[in-house]
């Protein structure tokens, strides 16, 4: 039974046009457009063994379309992006398999199998075209859509393409498999878009966050459209991450340097922004730029989440020096600072923020301090 699915478009720079199409049964409606686009060629689908494990038999009818159905497999995880060795595999076995320029490429899988399927395809023969079908909450609502591919080369996500996928396809009935901890951390990044984006979204987590993190299909699949089309909404209209786009950015000014810190272990991206969205929301109270109660929503919602704590032992190892000195560092080398100083994505409020907010040093260290020493503290 096909329900409610929703088709958008996002419109990019270059005359790149990509087709979403989401909700409960989203792959069986694609089938009638993506099937022609196979036809007749060959067709890479990269996947990792665990997801086929669990969805594989999904794609039977999309590999059935295509003229010659080739597999291509990753692992899952930071892994598939680490450095160029796995992509070099993988462009050796589409070449030693006969791939043509009108060759075509499916990434079935995260955000990591996304991120390298998408480079994958922009450099083969210098450019085939491929889709998206996002298997994780994450990926739906976030890595898949605005057509950033990259890999790790020395650090996360440093080199790479900007290449959009003719359609992205976010079916909710693939993430009926995804472990709870996946489907929360990436409930958070669709949490993040609401606060500053849609407001009747946030409400609607307000409402719903039960249910959502049930993984309840009737609420799941509107959620994750309706964060689909805000992420859609502000890579229309900054493809090249030249100003709007930055918003993404709300929440992960302190989740980054989070990860530094724990080299991207203990804590899944999507928990690190949880706590990146206290922390900023904090942030934005003291400096008196916050106009509501922004802070109290979002803490009340994040509560529920019940989310791992800071893993503060490992915060504090590896590193001599002081665990707030060193996070201040990070956010200092972060690739979007400037020579100013540490740039923030500031909520003013429930759907509104500034961008680009240099905060005092000293008073990010010193709420750093305190955050540490209770990330859950209620407002003041
Ligand atoms: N390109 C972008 O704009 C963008 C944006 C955000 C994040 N990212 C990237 O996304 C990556 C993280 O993606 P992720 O969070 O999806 O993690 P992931 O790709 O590592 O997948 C997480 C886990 O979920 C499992 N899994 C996936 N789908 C499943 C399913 N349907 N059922 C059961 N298990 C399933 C996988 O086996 C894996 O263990 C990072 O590399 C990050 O840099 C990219
Ligand atoms: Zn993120």
């Amino acid at each position: 039974m096909v329900q409610s699915v929703e088709r958008f478009e996002l419109r990019a720079a270059g005359g790149a046009q990509t087709v979403l199409l989401y909700g409960d049964g989203a792959l069986d409606v694609a089938l009638d457009e993506i099937c022609p686009w196979l036809k007749g060629r060959t067709a890479f689908f990269l996947s990792s063994e665990p997801i086929l494990g669990h969805q594989g038999d999904r794609l039977r009818e999309l590999r059935s379309a295509a003229g010659r159905d080739v597999s291509l497999r990753a692992v899952d995880g930071e892994a598939a992006k680490d450095g160029l060795g796995p992509a070099a595999a993988l462009w050796q076995e589409m070449i030693a398999s006969g791939g043509k320029r009108d060759s075509r490429l499916v990434t079935f899988g995260g955000g990591s199998i996304g991120d390298l399927g998408g480079f994958l395809a922009a450099c083969f023969l210098r450019g085939i075209e491929y889709i998206q079908i996002p298997t994780t909450l994450l990926a739906q609502v976030d890595a898949a859509i605005g057509g950033k591919t990259a890999v790790d080369v020395g650090g996360k996500n440093t080199v790479g393409a900007f290449h959009h996928p003719r359609w992205v396809v976010g079916d909710s009935r693939v993430l009926a498999t995804l472990p709870a901890g996946e489907l929360r951390a990436g409930l958070v990044e669709s949490v993040k878009m609401a606060a500053l984006l849609d407001t009747d979204l946030f409400r609607r987590f307000e409402r719903d966050l039960d249910r959502l993190l049930a993984a309840d299909p009737g609420v799941l699949g509107p959620v994750v459209a309706a964060s689909a089309r805000a992420k859609v909404q502000v890579v229309s209209q900054d493809p090249k991450e030249k100003g709007l786009r930055r918003v993404l950015n709300f929440g992960h000014t302190f989740a980054h340097a989070l990860e530094k810190q724990l080299d991207y272990r203990h804590l899944r991206h999507g928990e690190a922004v949880a706590y990146g969205l206290l922390f900023v929301v904090r942030l934005a109270r003291e400096l008196n730029f916050l106009e509501d109660d922004l802070d109290r929503r979002l803490r009340r919602l994040l509560i529920r989440f019940d989310l791992p704590e800071l893993p503060m032992r490992e915060l504090r190892a590896g590193s001599d020096r002081d665990v707030t000195e060193q996070l201040v560092a990070w956010m200092q080398r972060d690739k979007k600072a400037t020579e100013e100083g540490i740039r923030w994505c500031m909520p003013r409020g429930l759907g509104s923020f500034d961008l680009d907010v240099v905060a005092p040093l000293d008073r990010v260290g010193d709420l750093i301090r305190r955050f540490l020493a209770d990330p859950w503290a209620e407002p003041v």
